[in-house]
């Protein structure tokens, strides 16, 4: 059995989450939109042709934001194709994924599923083949009234009132090697500020959100935030962040570390804007946008899949409870920086290595993975206390790490939840919980979940494998409380007063 401990102290604080850290991503990529979202043939379909099922299951995560539509997709993608007339829209050939793309959903009706079900779009626009001009002509058209060309575009076809679209990343990706129109840090932080200038000149309330590096492995981290900041710092409100993790040789411990490689990405990353931030001698912090991060099979499960189809199945990763092992570790380190991070992205929300999935015979179910996040965006938000925490170690290719990971929010509505993750597969931990100026408080529920076996996961056969249970075994008064947190878990507790 491990030891480990949590005290907590209400005084002392990290900051607050912002709702916009509990937020997700759709794409126009495999059957993420088309046979996902989209499925105007499906008897749950409504009027508009959204699957009134996943529209539900979504609501259940309580997503904030919703960034579209793309990812790589966004860098070739011209967003006049995808409004007006659906029977008008061209049909094309889609560079990114090697598919065709049928223009059957855009911009005007992503932001109408925002609407529906509750989230903020966030939009990407394409600084791979365009450029300042067209973005700022897609602002005017989602975010001014009438009377000019593309708001009265807008009108016309068919949507009176302004989409006021709050967040816009300029560009996607624009360091990767694979991006259309990748650009060396200097071409992009150029035209990253002119098109800053030219959208925030439309629609001044917009906040900006520049490409940071697509991941810490590639050479040009961290030089390319410094650089691109240094063009763009006054411009722009975050800097992006994308990660993808995955168990691609077996590597169980070191895989659920995950979080250890996150946190060295985040302090490169932080780095960077710091010293511009200096540089400039600026009063100006730098906040990050995370907004693509998950796990992801991209390098161990290749697929070989048709060029040139409508919706093919593509990156549709099947997710174990040792997958939401490590997705909880990963929720804990960015909450752990919610003072930096404001904006979060889980990559992506159905079918591609999304929460939610559907299968070709209009089945839905819910993956490991979607649990986790829920509990996060649903006990996440309010104040992270800066805890004192120990935990035995062990040792895998990020470090040292400890057995049990955990983090203390003291919530908005006055509930304390504490997130556990116990990472070891063979033991449980006896966890004992100091609650420092709060004896009024008592233990509410613990939220478990656990498998027989790490990689079980959830199919449309037998959708409910994997999914917590809730228990009463938190044991103690006036502050001081014990539990035994399974092996090889994810877990919530929490106190009430
Ligand atoms: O989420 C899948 C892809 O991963 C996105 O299109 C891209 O931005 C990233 O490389």
């Amino acid at each position: 059995m491990i030891k480990s401990k949590i005290r907590v102290n209400s005084e002392y604080v990290i900051g607050k989450t912002d709702s916009g850290m509990f937020g997700s991503f759709l794409e126009h990529v495999g059957r993420a939109i088309y046979n996902g979202i989209y499925d105007p043939k499906h008897p749950l379909a409504d009027s508009m042709g959204f699957r009134k099922d996943v529209a539900e299951a979504v609501k259940e995560l309580n997503i904030s934001v919703i960034r579209y539509p793309g990812g790589n997709f966004v860098s070739g993608y011209n967003w006049e194709d995808g409004v007006g007339p659906i029977e008008l829209r061209p049909k094309k050939l889609e560079l990114a994924w090697n598919s065709v793309e049928t223009n059957m959903v855009g911009t005007d009706e992503f932001c109408t599923y925002c609407k529906k079900i509750g989230s903020e779009p966030m939009l990407a626009v394409n600084l791979g083949t365009r450029g300042p001009d067209e973005a700022r002509q897609l602002v005017e058209y989602c975010n001014s009234r009438a009377g000019t060309k593309y708001a009265d575009m807008r009108i016309a076809n068919g949507y009176k009132e302004p989409h006021n679209v709050k967040y816009w990343c300029l560009g996607n990706e624009m360091d990767g090697p694979w991006q259309i129109g990748r650009k060396t840090a200097y071409e992009y932080g150029r035209v990253a500020e002119e098109s800053a200038k030219l959208m925030k000149l439309t629609d001044p309330s917009i906040k900006l959100i520049v490409c940071g590096s697509s991941s810490n492995l590639l050479p040009t981290h961290p030089d390319w935030e410094r650089e691109v900041l240094e063009l763009t710092y006054d411009s722009v409100d975050y800097i992006s962040m994308h990660s993808y993790y995955e168990n691609a040789n077996g590597d169980t411990p070191s895989f659920v570390a995950s979080n250890a490689q996150m946190e060295k990405f985040i302090q490169g990353v932080l780095a960077s804007c710091d010293f511009v931030k200096a540089k400039k001698r600026s009063n100006k912090t730098m906040m990050i946008s995370y907004d693509e991060w998950n796990i992801w099979y991209q390098f161990s499960r290749k697929q070989d899949v048709e060029p040139w189809q409508v919706a093919p199945h593509l990156f549709e990763d099947i997710y174990s409870m040792e997958d939401a092992v490590a997705l909880g570790g990963l929720l804990i380190t960015m909450m752990r920086h919610c003072d930096r991070i404001k904006l979060a992205c889980l990559a992506q929300l159905v079918n591609v290595i999304a929460p939610i999935m559907t299968d070709d015979t209009g089945a839905m179910w819910k993956q490991t993975t979607f649990y986790p996040f829920m509990h996060a965006s649903k006990y996440g938000r309010g104040t992270v206390l800066n805890t004192i925490t120990n935990s035995e170690t062990y040792d895998c290719i990020h470090g040292t790490v400890p057995y049990v990971e955990s983090l203390c929010v003291f919530g908005e509505d006055e509930s304390i939840t504490v997130f556990v993750c116990n990472r070891s597969e063979e033991q449980d931990c006896d966890f004992d919980i100091i609650l420092e100026n709060a004896e009024e408080y008592s233990p509410e529920s613990h939220i478990v979940m656990t498998a027989a076996d790490k990689n079980m996961s959830n199919t449309a056969a037998n959708p409910f494998n994997v999914v917590p249970t809730s228990v009463n075994d938190i044991n103690g008064e006036k502050g001081t409380f014990n539990v035994k947190i399974p092996s090889f878990s994810w877990n919530v507790l929490r106190f009430t007063k």
